[in-house]
This record gives C-alpha cells, sequence and structure tokens, in this order.
C-alpha cells in the first residue's frame, strides 16, 4: 500500500524513480510525485493519476538532481489530487517526505503546528511528519541536527511509517525510518535504494538490507548506518542476497499481469512443490517447520488467520487438516482475530497466510497470537517479509513475485502448500502410503492439467462474451470448493466491478435462490465426486428459476449437459487437488469478464496489492 523509491549514487535519479514507480505502481496508483536535491535547491513534481502521468509532466518541464525520492499514493488520508499527492514538503519547502503508512495522532500534532502558525496545505497525515521534522530542525530551543529532529519528530508520533527524507540544507544525506511499514535498503556500488520492497531495487543491486520496526538508517554519501529510532546505538545488519529475476517483475508478452500470472501457473505450483515430495513414502517434506512439526502434531487446536484470498486459502486448509490430521481448525479474517477474545494457550498454533507477507491485520493477529503463547507459522510468499521474519517458522510459497493486484497463483500456491501440510500431518497419524501417494500424483500432474486449461480459454471467452452485461453473479460450490465459490466470487468483484456472492450450494434455498431469475449468471462448481448428486439437485433448483447456468466440471457429464447454458470441462484429478484447477478457470472467467468490460485489470479502482494499513 502506497509505494517508496528513493535512490543517492551517481547516476541520474530521474529514471531510476520513474522506473522504479512504475514497478510499484500495484502498490497504489492514486497519485504520484518525486522530489529532487541538487547542488542548491529542492525540486518536488508530483500529480494525481498515473506515474505516466508524472512522467509527461516531467517529460514537459524536466528536473535533476543528484538525490531523490518517490512515491506511489493509495490514498487514506485526503482525497487523490495534485496537493495530496507525496512527496510533501514543509513550509519552507526546504525538507521533503515521502511516507507509507498512518500517522493516527496527526490531528493534535497539526492543531499545535498551527497555533504556531505553521501553514498546512494537504488535507494527509503525511504532511503533519514533515512539518514536525521542520518545526523541531529550524525552531527548538535545542538546536537539533537534521538527524536528531528526524528522530524526535518519529517518537512524537503514533501510528505505522516507512518513510523518506530529504533536507536541502542536509545535501548529501537521506534518512529513512521504519514503524509498521516495510523498507528495503539496497546497497549498491556507490549507490544506495530506498524502496517499500525490492522490486524497484533489483535491477541496480541484489544486496538488501530489510529494515525492522523502529530502525533508521542513514545515507551520507557512501556509507550507511542503522540504529534504532530513539537510540543512536549502531544496529549491525547482515546483507540479504534477494533473487529477483527483472522477467519476473515485468509483463513480458501479455497484456497484463493477471493474464501473465495465470499462465505462470504451468510451473509455478510445481516451483513450489520442487524437491518437498518424497514419493516413495507417499508423503512430503516442509523443512521450514521441522522444529515445530512435533507440537503441530499434538497441538489441541490450530487457528489459520488471513485476508481476503489469502483467508479462503485458509478455509480449504481447514478443510485439508481436518480431514488428514483431524486436528481441529478455526479460520478467522485477521482483522477480527486481532481484536477478538480468542482462546490460546501453548498447545495452539496460529498459522498465518499470506502473499506479501506485509498484510498489516494479519501481522497484528500474529503478535496477539505470540503473546498468547501460541506457537505461530507462516505461509508467505515474499522471502524478507514480515511476516515471515516475525513468525516462528514458516514455509515459503515460492511462486515468483504477484504483481497483479488480483491474487492468482500466490493463491494456488498457498492451496498447494496446505494440501501438502495436511498430508505430512496425516501420514503421520492414520493416513496410509496408498493415499499419500495418490495425492502426490494429482498433484504432481498439475502442471499438464493447467496447460490444458488454459487451452480452453476461447470457451471462458465465449461465456464471458455472452454474460459479461450481467450486474451479478453467484458463485455455487460444496464442501471443500464452497471456498472456491467464494475466491470466484471476489476475483469478479475485485477486476469487473460485477457484484458477486459466493455461497454453499445448499445454503441457496435459504435466501439468495429470491435473486435467481432470467438474468443472474451462475456459476456451479461441478466437480463429480461423492458431492455431485447433491449438486446436481442445485442446478435443478437454479434452472427451475431460469438462472443462466454455467456448470465447471471434471467429466462429460449427460445429466449435467442438458442443465447448463454453457459447461467448462476441466480435467479429471483428485478431489483435493480440483480447488486448485478449478480456481484456475474462475480466475480465467473473471479475467475475461473484466476484458469484455474493458477494465483496468491490473490495477482495479480503490485497491492496492500489498495491505499495510489497518
Ligand atoms: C484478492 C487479494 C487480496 C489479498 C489480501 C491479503 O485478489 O489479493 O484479497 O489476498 O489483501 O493479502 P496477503 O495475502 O498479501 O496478506
Amino acid at each position: 500500500m502506497c509505494g517508496i523509491v528513493s535512490y543517492i549514487g551517481k547516476k541520474d535519479p530521474v529514471p531510476i524513480l520513474l522506473k522504479g514507480l512504475r514497478r510499484l505502481e500495484y502498490r497504489g496508483y492514486d497519485s504520484s510525485g518525486i522530489a529532487l536535491l541538487n547542488e542548491k535547491t529542492l525540486h518536488c513534481i508530483k500529480r494525481a493519476g498515473k506515474v505516466s502521468d508524472l512522467e509527461s509532466l516531467i517529460d514537459d518541464s524536466p528536473i535533476n538532481g543528484y538525490c531523490g525520492i518517490g512515491h506511489t499514493r493509495w490514498a487514506t488520508h485526503g482525497e487523490p489530487n495534485d496537493i495530496n499527492s507525496h512527496p510533501h514538503l514543509d513550509h519552507t519547502k526546504k525538507i521533503a517526505l515521502v511516507h507509507n503508512g498512518i500517522i493516527e495522532n496527526y490531528d493534535a500534532i497539526k492543531e499545535v503546528l498551527k497555533s504556531r502558525g505553521i501553514p498546512f496545505t494537504s488535507d494527509t497525515d503525511s504532511e503533519v511528519l514533515v512539518q514536525l521534522i521542520s518545526e523541531l530542525y529550524y525552531n527548538s530551543n535545542q538546536k537539533l541536527s537534521f538527524e536528531d529532529a528526524v528522530r524526535a519528530a518519529l517518537q512524537e508520533v503514533v501510528g505505522a511509517y516507512g518513510i523518506v527524507v530529504l533536507c536541502e540544507d542536509e545535501p548529501g544525506t537521506m534518512i529513512a525510518a521504519r514503524m509498521g511499514s516495510p523498507l528495503v535498503l539496497g546497497v549498491g556500488e556507490g549507490e544506495f535504494l530506498i524502496g517499500s520492497d525490492a522490486s524497484p531495487i533489483v535491477q541496480y543491486t541484489r544486496n538488501v538490507i530489510y529494515l525492522d520496526d523502529n530502525e533508521l538508517v542513514i545515507i551520507n554519501d557512501d556509507n550507511y548506518s542503522i540504529s534504532k529510532i530513539d537510540s543512536k546505538n549502531i544496529v549491525t545488519k547482515t546483507l540479504t542476497r534477494i533473487d529477483l529475476t527483472i522477467e519476473e517483475i515485468e509483463k513480458g508478452e501479455y497484456p497484463h499481469f493477471m493474464l501473465k500470472e495465470i499462465h505462470d501457473q504451468r510451473h509455478s505450483i510445481s516451483d513450489t512443490m520442487r524437491g518437498r515430495f518424497n514419493l516413495n513414502d507417499g508423503t512430503t517434506q516442509l523443512g521450514g517447520i521441522s522444529d515445530y512439526f512435533s507440537n503441530i502434531l499434538l497441538a489441541s487446536r490450530i487457528y489459520i488467520t488471513a485476508c481476503g484470498t489469502s483467508w479462503h486459502a485458509g478455509l480449504i486448509g481447514k478443510h485439508l487438516i481436518e480431514e488428514y490430521a483431524r486436528i481441529p481448525v478455526h479460520v478467522e479474517y485477521a482483522s477480527e482475530f486481532r481484536y477478538r477474545n480468542v482462546i490460546i494457550d501453548s498447545n495452539t498454533i496460529l498459522i498465518a497466510i499470506s502473499q506479501s507477507g506485509e498484510t498489516a491485520d494479519t501481522l497484528a493477529a500474529i503478535r496477539k497470537a505470540k503473546e498468547l503463547g501460541a506457537i505461530t507459522l507462516g505461509i508467505c510468499n515474499v522471502v524478507g517479509s514480515t511476516i515471515s521474519r516475525e513468525t516462528d517458522a514458516g514455509i515459503f510459497t515460492h511462486t515468483g513475485p504477484e504483481i497483479g493486484v488480483a491474487s492468482t497463483k500466490a493463491f494456488t500456491a498457498q492451496l498447494t502448500i496446505l494440501i501438502m501440510l495436511a498430508l505430512k500431518l496425516g501420514r503421520k497419524k492414520n493416513v496410509s502410503k496408498k493415499r499419500g501417494k495418490n495425492l502426490i500424483r494429482a498433484l504432481r500432474h498439475i502442471d499438464q492439467d493447467v496447460v490444458s486449461i488454459l487451452k480452453i480459454s476461447h470457451e471462458v471467452k465465449e461465456v464471458a462474451k455472452h454474460t459479461y452485461e450481467a450486474d451479478n453473479f453467484l458463485y455455487l460450490g460444496r464442501g471443500i470448493n464452497f471456498p472456491i465459490a467464494l475466491e470466484g466470487a471476489l476475483k469478479l468483484k475485485e477486476i469487473s466491478y460485477i457484484h458477486a456472492e459466493g455461497y454453499p450450494a445448499a445454503e441457496m434455498k435459504h435466501g439468495p435462490i429470491a435473486l435467481i431469475d432470467k438474468n443472474m449468471p451462475v456459476v456451479c462448481i461441478a466437480p463429480q465426486d461423492e458431492s455431485f448428486s447433491k449438486i446436481l439437485a442445485n442446478i435443478e433448483e437454479v434452472k427451475a428459476r431460469k438462472g443462466i447456468i454455467i456448470t465447471i466440471t471434471d467429466k462429460i457429464n449427460y445429466s449435467l449437459k442438458p442443465l447448463s447454458d454453457y459447461i467448462l470441462i476441466i480435467p479429471n484429478t483428485h478431489k483435493h487437488v480440483f480447488p486448485i484447477t478449478c480456481s484456475i478457470i474462475l480466475q480465467m472467467l473473471a479475467y475475461e469478464l473484466a476484458v469484455f468490460r474493458d477494465c483496468e485489470i491490473d490495477q482495479p479502482r480503490n485497491l492496492a496489492k500489498s495491505v499495510t494499513v489497518e
């Protein structure tokens, strides 16, 4: 949520900042801006809209400097307009700041500063911070250095921040600090970058340091030092090498990142599984949790917590873990869990699922569970992310960077890990080797299954062509596929703005059936497993009310055909692998519907990829 990129070094910062902002645009795209320091002055240029709008502005009136900070915004306080865009300047126009997060006590500080005659121009909480730094630097009786003014200001604010600041009176110095919002320092040859993630950095250096909460980095010409915000004692941190490739963070030949990432699933699910099978023994190897494996086996209960799509993965995780390992699992939205009087003790395991590893509510839920004595495990995609570092142990999904705002390959990777975890636990309990081998065989076949699914994209397009004008969609599934109905509906809502609901198929008659008429497309998830006859009956109920039936199944079936207006047949697979393959066809359907509706697929309105505020 909001992207930050900063550069200090020997190169022209403008193209580096602009390219970085383009790479970060998935984190927010309400407005963008950059501030540059040259020998004498600070220049700031910013504008509401996309990074391309900022680029046109800079093309018309070029600016230069030797170091700079950039920001792409997802608005929290203040509407998305030019004035509320970052960077924000203090009233002397000598200090510039970019901020990701929320300053919770901004109102109180603003009142005090206003009473001292300091004029404000924006509605943002971020401007308060830069004005406070300025006040402490220029007007404090203690004659604070710039660094001390930044430290002092940060100790007055309450909330979450990742910030980078520049000051005209301290040329050659860049200060960044983190509390609750991620920041990564890139350490290159005679140059440094700071990003809210590694994507704007990787082209220039692979050596990075992940800042932790309450840390501040000062970059001075050729050196950097990291200390705590509230003490100048140096904190020694090790450089981490990131193995991200440029191809992974670019669209290549695809029109959208979402489509690229849907197609990536031909190999990304295998990447997630690589080296983690033990076929002979019908089990899996998950090294990241080995120290805590016996605790999981003996746990009295497991909580799974997450948000959005990752929460849907959690619902499937519950189904799998209860089925294979017979341990009770509770799945909770992290935003609810963090404020609830949850029942946790040292026999409780908390599994947090997060693609980004930075979601504020999920992180808060982990911290709460830890405080209450639970062992915390993470299932994360981003290596080095806060959640992966704060949990006691975890499993990386290794699906590669996911840039499209609507999660696709990260979801199927999460499901893959949950299957592997459930199987591993189950094999230590009563699940037979044969059952384990069957499941593994199906997983190992998944690359071919995905290829087959992608091959029917013309059929999916045809469904979209005839249904894209609908105002509402219903998604029905049963058992382990009910969360897939929820996920299919979420994908559609996010990128096509069609209202959609996921429902357990049998629940439909307790209310939503009232909505069904000849204009309502109903996506029916109908694998030919033991639930088939039940879902068939539910499809009949929709048919009787003239709903438009779009059936997803895994075998041609003669009772389904006459009932369905459209039928999409995906490869037959293990019933616990079907949620993965089924979610891919639903991703394709949402994508094609959004294409027909001419929506901004990679940058849906009001959304951002990584939700680092509460
Ligand atoms: C939907 C989507 C979101 C995320 C949610 C959690 O397509 O991407 O619902 O799943 O914001 O994000 P992570 O997994 O990064 O914690």
